[in-house]
């Protein structure tokens, strides 16, 4: 993990907007990228199966690839340091025994709770309908790509959630598997050559109920 080089949280959450342009001449390096990476996946998921799976797109022949894609959000791509596809693997539980292992090993989970959870959670998610598993993976992916807009402001960068793209065939054109990896959002993500626009928001007592 690197030194935040931002780490007032009010400004991280509060200042945070959607980014659409940015300074094109500011790239993130690989290194950097995968350290924000892995600080985007400490997000929660159910069980700690991880289901989110990145593609960064960060050379413009990626780009191109990306571009018949992204509908009306080609300035993101146009303009930042990447774009990061973020996919839910429905094989998730195939790590069971990889994530389960390194935590017995470095002592984080004893030996009955390692064996209790390959035993009955990983032939449960197996036994998962597809519209259950997609629902599991959205819900994960999703908490792991909040945190990633947050570590990317940390870093100094900014990023822009986008739903607007088409699915079908994003993931083979990729190198994913189409019936293994479900696309859940696109991040670009940059340094910021633009304010953003002011947003307003509903207020939490109109939203909430308490009992
Ligand atoms: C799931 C999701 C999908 C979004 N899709 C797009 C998109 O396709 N294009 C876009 O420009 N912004 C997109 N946005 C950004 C929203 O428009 C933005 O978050 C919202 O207007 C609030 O503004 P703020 O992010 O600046 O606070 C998306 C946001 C979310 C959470």
């Amino acid at each position: 993990m690197t030194a935040f080089i931002n780490n007032d949280f009010q400004d991280i959450v509060l200042n945070r907007k959607s980014i659409r342009r940015y300074d094109e001449n500011v790239k993130i390096s690989r290194e950097e990228m995968l350290t924000m990476l892995d600080e985007a996946n400490r997000a929660p998921s159910s069980v700690n199966l991880q289901p989110w799976r990145y593609v960064v797109v960060d050379t413009n022949e990626g780009k191109e690839q990306l571009r018949p894609f992204i509908r009306f959000n080609q300035l993101q791509n146009d303009t930042s340091a990447a774009m990061i596809l973020i996919f839910g693997d429905r094989k998730n539980y195939e790590y069971g025994k990889e994530i389960y292992g390194a935590a017995l090993n470095a002592g984080l989970m004893p030996q009955e709770v390692h064996d209790r959870q390959l035993a009955t959670i990983i032939p449960h998610y197996q036994n998962l309908s597809l519209n259950e598993m997609d629902n599991v993976i959205l819900r994960d992916a999703s908490l792991a790509a909040m945190q990633l807009m947050l570590v990317a402001r940390a870093h100094g960068y900014d990023t822009n959630a986008i739903g607007g793209f088409e699915a079908e065939n994003l993931a083979e054109t990729f190198d994913l598997e189409k019936e293994r990896y479900l696309p859940v959002l696109i991040l670009s993500i940059g340094k910021a050559a633009e304010s953003g626009y002011q947003s307003v928001r509903l207020s939490a007592d109109k939203l909430t109920t308490f009992k």
